[in-house]
């Protein structure tokens, strides 16, 4: 995969060489720490231009955390593994590559490729599977179109950080075979298949050993062994200490301008702690990013032309629809022409939640809701009723109607000012119009407020320090609002709330000022943050008049489609969940809903897992992820029968809490022990046997049926098929699956045929079976078609003492519809090294 030309590989090592050659030690230095948040210096003495690196895997922000410099917002990355289709997610690579070059960006912090090891964590939906293959797959595949595309990925988070608590700090214990055949797997597959430009190192400890200081994971197994030539780049404030980082391999320290690199880095050469040597190693891997992105003097880009340009909001479309994961269907679905009435009911109705929070998240273009997208497909003659029936938002949303923020200085002065076009400041690094950070004393926020109702209305600070907030001419609150916890990050992230009730009579005009005045230091290690909202609520009805309006307009209406969700505070980085149930009362909701109406679609809207205890009283349940900015429209193109919906399970869902397989994210005395070893995910499931889950890895229906009519199985014959242990490909084809199946539906679909491997179950250490391969197909009604899969060597493998090696033996090769519903198997004889 990628562009590799060995011709223009030596023409910039060349011009890499004669760069470095040109730079005394501290202009070395200079280019391994950021110059700012966001980007590395440029040195025009050496023609090297400046290196702008962004967010990431839902979309490319920019350099801006603000709504005013928009971009496409496409489906979380749970969706992308539920499409399990890689060429698609390639397409996907290259729309952010488009996106990364039309903002000036030349690294996308992405893709997210740390395992769904607990449903509980915070950014779950923000990683792609429970599965070591399926996500290094589907990584490859995004990191190969992006870098198609001419721009730079970094996957993170080298390596487990899998849950968010003491994200900072825990100290992740893991046996080294379990690193290996699950943690480190995906990084393995996507390093060696798509050669990424770079990877992030994660905050967190591993075995005792910070990330961006583990010298023998950075310099030994991904780079020795691996042959990764690309940049590592600390997660953001990441790098701590100067020695340990430079020494332990770590190229990038983020950000800047304040950094353990620096002057400090000089030093340490100078009175010889760290050898001048290593710094040109770090120097030598930054300037081969440059070169590869088309930053630097006499090396030619490695995509010097941008390929054909992708229509974003189509593909946002596409691949929403094709993650949509139908977990069950009584067959009301897709819903039949000529409707005379539907109710749409929730709160992510009309506001759909787009994408998970914290730094994966980006400002859409614009937003396509359920609702918007429902109103536009439906027929004229169906009479479309929208009802709220339960909110689940904790917090009071923002005030997104004619917010204006005045920035002012020491004397009072108005610096300049700002629209907050969604009610929030969000400065990171860089202030509007240029101002300095040293400058601002305090921002002021100002807005004229028309009620619409008469009645207690709501308003809120929503951020952490010195506010006062006026409304009416009264003043509401002026103190200090207290940030729980220690994590600067929070600040931002998942912020504190005041709130406060006032009685307003409808239309009558009202103007709200809310003020905060800026502590002496940003909390943020070196690097300005000013982060606040005004929100603002209108009267609302109680919750249980909301829940009695929809049950009425359901029972009403000829289908009722209840959209429930996640709220941003259940899924987002920098926490972990406490639990999986649907917040509110949306669960009641349902159950209400769907007692009154037995015509009942349930649309989940969440990037994780979420219990369902009304799952089998319903007519449908179609699991939509974060569905990005067209939600509505592939919501409409799904349940109208347009398009079918493509998913399927990237991870097994639980029914109930307790029957997780791994449960605890919260560290005992800063260590999470992954002492639960190989068994995540189905693995586990299926060993224990017990309880079963409420949809398992694998399962998503479409719109037609498939029967499976054959499967052979032979050995490989091509490079590496017949090396026994570690020193051949290990992503070479072992063997070929060949899966017969036919559509014996009714109208044309596409089947993700899933090829598992089973060793005979003597080795109790081993999973009773993985996934090895999988395709997706497509064929007309009656049509038979193939899936030719390749199982790579690496399926067959297991680590040990010695390293990789194949237990030869008896293996049962599955084909099915998901781990659980294997419909054909095959016993495949694989000989002992040598042997064919
Ligand atoms: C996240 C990274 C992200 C970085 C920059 C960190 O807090 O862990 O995933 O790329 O911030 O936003």
């Amino acid at each position: 995969m990628g562009n590799h030309c060995p011709e223009q590989d030596a023409m910039r090592e060349t011009a890499v060489e004669a760069a470095l050659g040109k730079l005394d030690l501290t202009a070395k230095v200079a280019l391994l720490a950021g110059a700012d948040m966001w980007s590395l210096p440029a040195n025009e003495e050496i023609g090297l231009g400046r290196l702008v690196m962004s967010d990431g895997p839902a979309g490319v922000r920019g350099e801006r955390w603000t709504p005013d410099d928009p971009s496409v917002a496409i489906p979380s990355p749970t969706a992308l593994a539920a499409t399990w289709d890689p060429e698609l997610v390639h397409r996907v690579g290259g729309l952010l590559a488009q996106e990364a070059r039309r903002k000036g960006v030349h690294v996308v912090l992405a893709p997210t490729v740390n395992l769904h090891r607990s449903p509980r964590g915070g950014r779950h939906f923000e990683g792609y599977s429970e599965d070591p293959l399926l996500t290094g797959e589907i990584g490859a595949a995004l990191v190969g179109g992006v870098q198609d595309g001419g721009v730079a990925t970094t996957p993170k988070h080298w390596v487990a950080n899998d849950s968010e608590t003491e994200r900072y700090s825990v100290d992740v214990r893991v046996d080294e075979r379990t690193l290996r055949e699950l943690y480190l797997a995906p990084f393995e597959a996507i390093v060696r298949k798509a050669r990424p430009w770079g990877l992030m190192a994660a905050y967190n400890r591993v075995n005792g050993r910070s990330m961006s200081e583990n010298g023998e994971l950075n310099n030994g197994v991904l780079r020795a062994e691996w042959g990764f030539d690309g940049i590592l780049v600390s997660d953001w404030t990441g790098a701590r200490d100067t020695i340990r980082a430079a020494l332990g391999g770590l190229d990038i320290a983020m950000p800047g301008p304040v950094t353990v690199y620096g002057e400090h880095l000089v030093a340490a050469v100078r009175d010889g702690r760290v050898p001048e040597e290593s710094v040109d190693e770090l120097a030598r891997r930054v300037l081969r990013l440059a070169a590869r992105v088309g930053l630097l003097a006499d090396a030619p880009a490695v995509v010097a032309e941008p390929p054909a340009p992708i229509d974003g909001e189509a593909l946002a479309r596409e691949l929403a629809a094709r993650s949509f994961t139908l977990v069950g269907n009584d067959g009301i679905l897709p819903l039949e022409p000529g409707l005379g009435s539907v109710a749409l009911i929730g709160a992510a109705a009309a506001e759909a939640r787009i994408g998970g929070g914290g730094s994966a998240q980006v400002f859409p273009t614009r937003v396509t809701s359920p609702l918007d997208g429902l109103r536009a497909a439906l027929p004229a003659g169906t009479a479309l009723g929208y009802a709220l029936g339960a909110d689940p938002r904790t917090h009071v949303a923002p005030l997104r109607a004619g917010v204006t923020a005045e920035l002012l200085g020491a004397a009072g002065e108005v610096l300049t000012t700002a629209q907050l076009p969604d009610g929030s400041v969000r400065w990171i690094g860089e202030l509007p119009d240029g101002v300095g950070f040293d400058a601002l004393r305090a921002v002021r926020a100002t807005a004229t407020l028309v009620p619409q109702a008469t009645g207690v209305h709501r308003l809120a600070i929503r951020g952490a320090g010195r506010f006062v907030l006026e409304a009416a001419g009264r003043v509401l609150f002026d103190g200090v609002v207290h940030l729980d916890g220690d994590d600067p990050a929070a600040a931002f992230l998942n912020p504190p709330e005041a709130v406060f009730e006032l009685e307003l009579p409808g239309g009558a005009p009202v103007a709200v000022t809310l003020t905060h005045t800026l502590p002496q230091a940003s909390g943020f290690a070196g690097f300005g943050l000013v982060s606040f909202a005004l929100g603002h609520s209108e009267p609302v009805a109680t919750a249980d008049e909301l829940i009695d309006e929809a049950v009425a307009l359901a029972a009403a209406a000829d289908v009722a489609v209840v959209v429930v969700a996640t709220t941003e505070e259940v899924e987002s980085e920098g926490v972990d969940r406490t639990g999986l149930a649907l917040p509110g009362r949306q669960d009641e909701l349902v159950a209400r809903v769907a007692a009154a109406n037995p015509r009942t679609v349930v649309v989940v809207n969440a990037g994780a897992p979420v219990l369902m205890p009304w799952r089998e009283d319903v007519a449908a349940v179609l699991l939509t992820w974060f569905p990005g900015q067209q939600a509505g429209a592939a919501l409409a193109d799904v349940l109208l029968g347009a398009v079918e919906p493509g998913g399927r399970l990237p991870t097994t869902w639980p029914a109930e809490e307790a029957d997780c397989p791994v449960w605890e994210v919260v560290p005992t005395e800063g260590v999470l022990d992954y002492g639960e070893g190989l068994f995540i995910g189905y693995p586990a499931w299926q060993r224990r046997g017990t309880a079963q889950p409420a949809y398992w890895f694998g399962h998503g229906l479409g719109y037609t049926d498939w029967e499976y009519q054959g499967l052979e199985v032979r050995l490989g014959a091509g490079a590496g098929a017949d090396a026994a242990d570690g020193d051949g490909d290990p992503y070479a084809a072992r063997a070929e699956a060949v899966v017969r199946v036919r559509n014996t539906g009714a109208r044309a679909g596409r089947e993700t045929v899933q090829v598992y491997l089973a060793p005979d179950g003597s080795d109790r250490t081993r999973p009773d079976r993985r996934l090895a391969g999988f395709a997706v197909v497509t064929a007309e009604p009656g049509e038979t078609v193939e899936a030719r899969i390749p199982l790579p060597l690496r399926s067959f493998q297991t680590w040990g003492d010695a390293g990789w090696s194949v237990r030869p033996g008896t293996y049962a090769v599955e084909a099915g519809r998901s781990v659980a519903d294997r419909r054909l198997t095959v016993a495949l004889d694989l000989p002992a090294a040598g042997g064919r």
